[in-house]
């Protein structure tokens, strides 16, 4: 049996399954054909590219405000990103667009949803509420499991820390002027990480809904 197979002819497929040189590389070269085969087209398509109307860069303590938290890792229990599922959408609000997350690096996407989305979070409550809302969850939400974040309201943002994350934004694309970057530090002063994390809330998502609400208008 084993002489018979000794001189059978080999096929290209099997050379290929045996050596795992081979297989490596050519497994590596198929991912990364259908990688650039999905990924590519994406940073040539205008509605991937092109932040939706009425999307502005975060002002200096909505960035302040976001770098809170991602230092917080409230990702780990919030995705920011309405998925087209009916449920979704009547829960959170307008399904999410690529173009209203043009200014955010990294994205907030996220995956993990042990609590409710927060992409459309921006004025749904106020800032009062926000406040009571982070300092104890259970003050507003009884049943909630979400972790107090008290020390928000005592630790100040730096404001040293925001022109240089200005200016490396804007290289990224985010079209801040040098006036903006220039007077960042100044609009942070004195500012507790609450009242920043507060203002980057109440920035979500707002500029998709009024980019909704003006095509459902102008559709009528
Ligand atoms: C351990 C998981 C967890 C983490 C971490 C977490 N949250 Fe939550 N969050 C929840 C849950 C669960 C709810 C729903 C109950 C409630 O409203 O408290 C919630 C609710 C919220 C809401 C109200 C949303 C709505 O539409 O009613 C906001 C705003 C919020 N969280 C912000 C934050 C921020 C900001 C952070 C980080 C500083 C954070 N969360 C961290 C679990 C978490």
């Amino acid at each position: 049996m084993a002489q018979a197979n000794a001189n059978r002819p080999v096929s290209g497929h099997e050379k290929i399954e045996t050596s795992n040189f081979l297989m490596i590389v050519l497994t590596l070269v198929t991912i990364l054909f259908g990688g650039m085969v999905e990924i590519v087209p994406l940073f040539f398509q205008t509605s991937t590219t092109q932040p939706v109307p009425g999307l502005k860069p975060y002002t200096a303590l909505q960035l302040a405000g976001r770098d809170v938290y991602v230092r917080e890792g409230c990702y780990n229990c919030h995705s920011q990103m309405i998925r087209p599922l009916r449920a979704e959408v009547l829960r959170y609000g307008e399904v999410s667009k690529a173009g209203e997350f043009v200014y955010d690096r990294p994205f907030q996407w996220g995956s993990k949803r042990t609590g409710p989305d927060l992409h459309r979070v921006g004025g749904k409550y106020s800032d009062q509420w926000h406040l009571v809302h982070l300092t104890n969850p259970r003050d507003v939400v009884p049943e909630s499991n979400m972790p107090s974040y008290p020390w928000l309201n005592t630790a100040q943002v730096n404001p040293a820390e925001i022109a240089p994350k200005m200016a490396a934004l804007r290289k990224l694309g985010a079209p801040y002027t040098d006036d903006e970057i220039a007077q960042g530090g100044d609009a942070v002063k004195g500012k507790t990480e609450m009242e920043a994390v507060i203002a980057y809330l109440q920035v979500l998502g707002t500029a998709g809904k009024l980019a909704a609400a003006g095509a459902a208008s102008t559709s009528k």
